[in-house]
């Protein structure tokens, strides 16, 4: 009787510490220990890190201009041009030097997809050559 008791007791706390869980948002450094750089799969990376819900932040992290080359951040607008990386009507959200120290904050606002890319080197080669693209769709938090 005892045990059966407790045993509900542990049931039930697991379930409010995950609803918890969900409900909270998160702030993931994007790349994680890798960072925003080049030749880094994010494609790949954000498929094991997600899913993303509304008020998630995203952190990029990227060194500040340098001889070695520099990273930004842009949206782009669409599927296709996330595919081509085509910067035409893409907009700029950090600049090359506001990578550094905490890095730049990203809080996923709006459900949608958010199409995320480098727009640095000759012909945007970070973003088809140094696989600096991904995107993220935010959930919603049900409310329980
Ligand atoms: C990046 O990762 C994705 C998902 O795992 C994979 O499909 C793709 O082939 C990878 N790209 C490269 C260039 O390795
Ligand atoms: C830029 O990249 C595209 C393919 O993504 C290629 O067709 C085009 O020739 C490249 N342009 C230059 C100047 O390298």
């Amino acid at each position: 009787m005892g045990f059966s008791f407790s045993s509900q007791g542990v049931v039930l706390i697991v379930v409010a510490v995950s609803l918890l869980a969900v409900c909270q948002a998160k702030t993931v450094v994007v790349g994680g220990s890798q960072g925003w750089r080049f030749g880094f799969n994010y494609t790949d990376w954000t498929l094991k890190n997600g899913p993303y819900y509304i008020k998630d932040t995203l952190v990029f992290k990227y060194s500040a201009p340098s001889n070695a080359g520099a990273h930004d951040v842009y949206l782009l607008p669409d599927l296709w041009s996330y595919i081509t990386c085509d910067f035409r009507r893409a907009k700029l959200v950090a600049k090359a030097t506001q990578g550094g120290g905490q890095g730049f904050k990203f809080v996923l606002n709006q459900w949608r997809p958010h199409y995320f890319a480098c727009g640095q080197g000759a012909n945007r080669s970070h973003c088809k050559q140094g696989m600096m693209k991904f995107f993220a769709v935010p959930w919603p938090h049900w409310q329980l």
